[in-house]
């Protein structure tokens, strides 16, 4: 059911509303769509019906990124487009942290970044967005989240003109700017990702003409470095940020928030954030076979490449198994956010025959594989080694050790 001006000014009655609210408390799955679509038509029309079952499903998937979901307005495009809260709010407290309170959000979609950039007190945000549908729904999310100092309005941010003029009336002084293009188009009816920064909506390269003094641009978090490269002058950074270990995004951080350098970030669903610098005086880390224990790297630290900074924190050697793969191995086992840990229990370069031996050795019948630059697929594996089921449990890694395929028996993982 596609969302229109006139379904929206539907949902945003107090009939509208009284939908929401009866769907909110209803088994809103697939198989119940038909008793659902039936009861409510017998008192909206059928495209208003469809909206709020529309709307309610958004709100119910959008309870992982939003607090105040159940309260508020999505399109499927804009809600998949969005940035958690969590995420946002740690985002964006770099602005606050330097004083920039007034913020231009160029991109707003339906408000998810705007409420959190609004969040500190006295912070004031102008949302920009051309489309005005989701201007609307960023008005009433920013309302449910009672964003007061908030201005929404309607422009095409490659105009410069209208943006003038937006920084103006607002009677503050807006030096900083967050900007979210969007990574996805349309073409042929259809929604596919765009991977160069050339091909977002609109393109990073819009960032030249704009005169903010601070600026926050969230990025793919598989974007190419050697694309950015052009920006990164003396006054750019690139933070990549994971959630609960799941890669999210990047960000180029630019102008006077631009200063010092790449960074990772890690955040937690329940909002502890952890930060790890580059430190150009930090040593590489080495090469070394497997330990006794074998470390797998949050994300964004591998994006950020920061291994060396990893060693200086964690105040003990760690090694890499592999300079093309990022598992690390280690004498003892130090408990960190940033690793995930197992003990290593043998190491081999694979061979079924062999791989099949050692596991009957150690009375291993179960067990789950990972793998970082193999070939292999893990079902595949575990289809040959034709495991009885009975005796330990084991975590076999397939990966690369010195450019030879290996295979690593781990216990289970350790914290
Ligand atoms: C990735 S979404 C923003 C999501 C938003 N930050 C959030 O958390 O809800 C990108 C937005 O940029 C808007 N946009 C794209 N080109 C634009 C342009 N030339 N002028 C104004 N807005 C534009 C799109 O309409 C879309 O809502």
């Amino acid at each position: 059911m596609t969302l229109s001006h006139t379904t929206l000014n539907f949902l945003f009655s107090d009939t509208g509303r009284a939908a929401l609210d009866w769907l909110a408390a209803q088994d809103l799955s697939d198989t119940n769509t038909l008793p659902l679509l039936n009861t409510l038509r017998r008192e909206y029309a059928p495209d208003d019906a469809g909206a709020a079952l529309t709307m309610a499903r958004l709100r119910q998937r959008a309870a992982a990124k939003f607090s105040r979901a159940d309260q508020m307005f999505f399109t499927p495009d804009a809600l998949e487009q969005a940035s958690s809260e969590v995420i946002s709010y740690t985002r964006i407290s770099h602005f606050f942290q330097s004083s920039y309170l007034h913020i231009v959000d160029l991109g707003c979609g339906i408000g998810g970044d705007a409420i959190m950039l609004g969040s500190y007190p006295g912070a004031g945000v102008i949302a920009v967005d051309r489309d005005a549908l989701r201007l609307r729904m960023a008005r009433a999310n920013l309302a449910v989240y009672d964003r007061r100092w908030s201005h929404v309005v309607q422009a095409d941010i490659t105009d410069p003109l209208p943006l003038q003029r937006i920084r103006q009336r607002a009677g503050k002084e807006y030096k900083a700017a967050f900007f979210d293009p969007a990574r996805r188009v349309e073409s042929g009816g259809k929604k596919r990702r765009v991977f160069s920064v050339r091909d977002y909506v609109p393109p990073l390269d819009v960032i030249r003409q704009w005169d903010f003094e601070a600026m926050a641009v969230k990025l793919s978090p598989g974007v190419k470095l050697d694309e950015l490269a052009p920006y990164i002058q003396d006054r750019a950074r690139i933070e990549f940020v994971s959630l609960g270990g799941e890669l999210k995004e990047a960000v180029l951080w630019y102008g006077l928030l631009g200063f010092g350098e790449n960074s990772a970030t890690r955040v937690e669903a329940d909002g502890r954030v952890y930060a790890l610098y580059r430190n150009p005086g930090a040593i590489s880390v080495r090469l070394s076979a497997p330990r006794a224990y074998l470390y797998e790297p949050d994300p964004a630290l591998i994006r950020a490449g920061l291994f060396a900074e990893l060693k200086l924190e964690l105040r003990q050697q760690i090694f890499l198994l592999d300079p093309q793969i990022a598992y690390l191995t280690a004498d003892s086992y130090v408990p960190s956010p940033w690793l995930r840990a197992w003990p290593v229990l043998a190491w081999l370069p694979f061979n079924l025959k062999r791989l099949r031996a050692a596991l009957r050795e150690r009375n291993i019948g179960r067990v789950t594989v990972k793998k970082r630059g193999s070939p292999i697929l893990p079902e595949d594996l575990i289809r040959k080694l034709k495991l009885n089921g009975e005796g330990d449990a084991a975590v076999i890694v397939l990966t690369q050790i010195a450019d030879q395929h290996s295979a690593i028996i781990c216990g289970e993982m350790l914290g």
